[in-house]
């Protein structure tokens, strides 16, 4: 995932007297100097630049190779595509920016491919950063005055907004305006700074952790959902097309049936098997060679992998079956509760092996017949 960090890329050491400061941010102020605003515009500057290098734009070539540039090449997400389309039509016939829109869903659905679309449709430009990178006032205050008219603010795990920065963004989202506390103690003064107007697009992958505030002030809320087979397969064709890879279409679906619902995890498998075909010298890739390159890398028929088998393994053997808690199930099985959550469970649940209940977490009977045991309803049967 991109995480800039505007504090590795802007290494100006911090400064106790800031010219600047925010209404909600309650500090004294010092007289400002010339010197100063010079260095405070290098260091938005150094700011913006470090916004404009992403790990999405320099990092791994293949994977930008791969990532669709336009809506029409966006598979799948079709009421999220069907939304985001009248939208931008309703935006640009008003000459307006786009709403604020809050994307949220599991990792790895197209939520930071959808934001850089958005951008090329509405022929604007894109920053990306993330929540955690926005450490102090003035690093949201630098990204916003730096925005030109229309310009997409994407802000990964928006969730982990600090309540300082969420209370600069109200204003700004609202009425596209910075409230600045100029001043000392009892001459101090707010002032309002205007800004151009603006999309921020949101992405999280826990809704519920959004503060209700910051959620309402989006004007488009949209789930990413798990894709399905049929569109994934579209998707591993058309990426094994750009990597000039040979794989047919019986070889994509079975790909596509282990890559839980995930483009990203589709497009991982592909590299795995492609690499497999090539070094076995075994092209096309058909159903059979994606089957056997990625039995040798632990993914079974149903794409779950080592941690999967063994989150639903622990809790058949150790607590048969559940309820157990997400921090139980953490500690049993070594993997962080975040990860667990975020990551593993959604897909046990999309795919009805596990389920939540008031009292825990649950295996279903066909996560226990999926791992080969008899679900603990069969075992009754069999005494009886
Ligand atoms: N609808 C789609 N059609 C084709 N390819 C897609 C689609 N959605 C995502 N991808 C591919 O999957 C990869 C991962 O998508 P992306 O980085 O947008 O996920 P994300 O939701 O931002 O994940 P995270 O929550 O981890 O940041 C992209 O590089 C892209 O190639
Ligand atoms: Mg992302």
């Amino acid at each position: 995932m991109a995480i800039i960090s505007s504090k590795k890329q802007s290494p100006q050491p911090e400064r106790p007297d800031d010219d600047i400061f925010l209404a909600s941010e309650k500090k004294t102020r010092y007289k400002t100097k010339k010197s100063k605003s010079q260095t405070e515009t290098a260091e938005v500057e150094a700011l913006l630049e470090a916004e404009a290098t992403t790990e999405e734009k320099s990092g791994n070539q293949n994977e930008e190779k791969i990532r669709p540039q336009r809506l029409d090449e966006y598979i799948g997400q079709k009421d999220l595509k069907e939304v985001l389309n009248i939208a931008i039509s309703a935006a640009k016939s008003r000459k307006e920016s786009l709403d604020h829109l809050l994307l949220y869903g599991p990792p790895g659905l197209g939520k930071t491919t959808m934001s850089l679309i958005l951008a090329a449709e509405m022929e604007v430009n894109c920053k990306i950063t993330t929540a955690p990178a926005i450490e102090k006032p003035r690093d949201i205050v630098g990204l916003l005055v730096g925005l030109q008219k229309g310009d997409i603010l994407f802000i990964d795990e928006i969730h982990r907004l600090s309540k300082m920065t969420e209370e600069i963004l109200y204003p700004a989202m609202e009425d596209f305006r910075l409230d600045i506390t100029v001043g000392q103690g009892k001459t101090s003064k707010t002032r309002s700074i205007p800004l151009k107007p603006f999309t921020l697009v949101g992405a999280t992958t826990r809704v519920g952790s959004l503060t209700s505030p910051l959620r309402d002030r989006f004007g488009l809320i949209q789930r990413l959902r798990f894709y399905e087979v049929d569109e994934l397969s579209l998707i591993i064709i058309r990426a094994a097309k750009l990597l000039n890879t040979d794989i047919t279409e019986d070889g994509a679906e079975e790909v596509a049936r282990r890559s839980r619902g995930t483009p990203r995890i589709a497009n991982r498998l592909l590299r795995r098997v492609r690499d497999y075909s090539e070094v076995k010298k075994l092209t096309p890739i058909n159903a059979e060679v994606a089957g056997e390159a990625l039995e040798l890398f632990n993914v079974d028929p149903l794409g779950l992998d080592w941690t999967d088998r063994n989150l639903l393994r622990t809790m058949i053997e150790n607590y048969n079956g559940g309820p157990a808690g997400l921090e139980t199930m953490a500690a049993a099985t070594g993997e962080d509760a975040q990860t667990i959550e975020e990551v593993y469970e959604p897909y046990l649940m999309q795919i009805g092996f596990m389920q939540r209940t008031p009292r825990g977490r649950v295996v279903t009977s066909a996560g226990w017949r999926h791992l080969g045991f008899s679900p603990p309803d069969e075992q009754l049967s069999l005494k009886l």
